[in-house]
């Protein structure tokens, strides 16, 4: 397997800097370390952290080149598989966007939270899960993670707001690849 280094981390982190998110008012680098920053808050460990602060690396050039023709989070989900090789976090990667619809399903007061450019892309997204869809999503073993993922997520688009530092999230990839 060819897993990733530290440095090749760094600078696909670094290279989410200036990339535009969506409609949001943060780029594609605060986004992320926003997101792992609530993540760290929440005592995640670190494929949780992991998972949390590249959920949206499917959107990374350099993603996009090795998978491509994947939604996002499918080709996030295939980068986490094959570079980061952790099942985990590739499941809560390619969960991010169903959660959402897991959400909007469940959580009468979830859609309130979502940004408008989140309530467009869910209308592309698939719309609000159907009773089966929910029963299936709420049956798989990490589910719970990947709605915690996606909460954090969607509350990681305030410019004021805290970020993650960039050797946090190293280090938790430095431990988990030496596990
Ligand atoms: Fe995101």
């Amino acid at each position: 397997m060819n897993l990733l280094t530290t440095e090749e981390l760094a600078s696909l982190v670094d290279g989410l800097a200036g990339l535009p998110y969506g409609g949001e008012a943060v780029d594609q680098r605060t986004h992320a370390l926003q997101t792992g920053w609530y993540a760290a808050r929440a005592g995640a460990d670190d494929e949780l952290l992991l998972a949390a602060t590249l959920h949206d690396i499917g959107r990374a050039r350099p993603v996009r080149a090795a998978y491509p023709g994947l939604p996002h989070e499918d080709a996030g989900a295939a980068f986490a598989r094959d570079r980061l090789g952790s099942a985990r976090i590739a499941w809560m990667i390619g969960q991010h966007v169903p959660a959402k619809r897991f959400l909007v399903a469940t959580d009468s007061s979830y859609r309130a939270l979502l940004s408008p450019a989140s309530i467009e892309s869910l209308r592309v997204q698939g719309g609000p899960m159907d009773a089966a869809e929910v029963a299936e999503f709420r049956a798989r073993p990490w589910s719970t993670e990947a709605v915690l993922v996606r909460r954090w997520d969607d509350a990681a688009k305030d410019p004021a707001a805290p970020t993650l530092e960039l050797p946090a999230v190293l280090a938790a990839h430095t431990r988990l690849t030496n596990a």
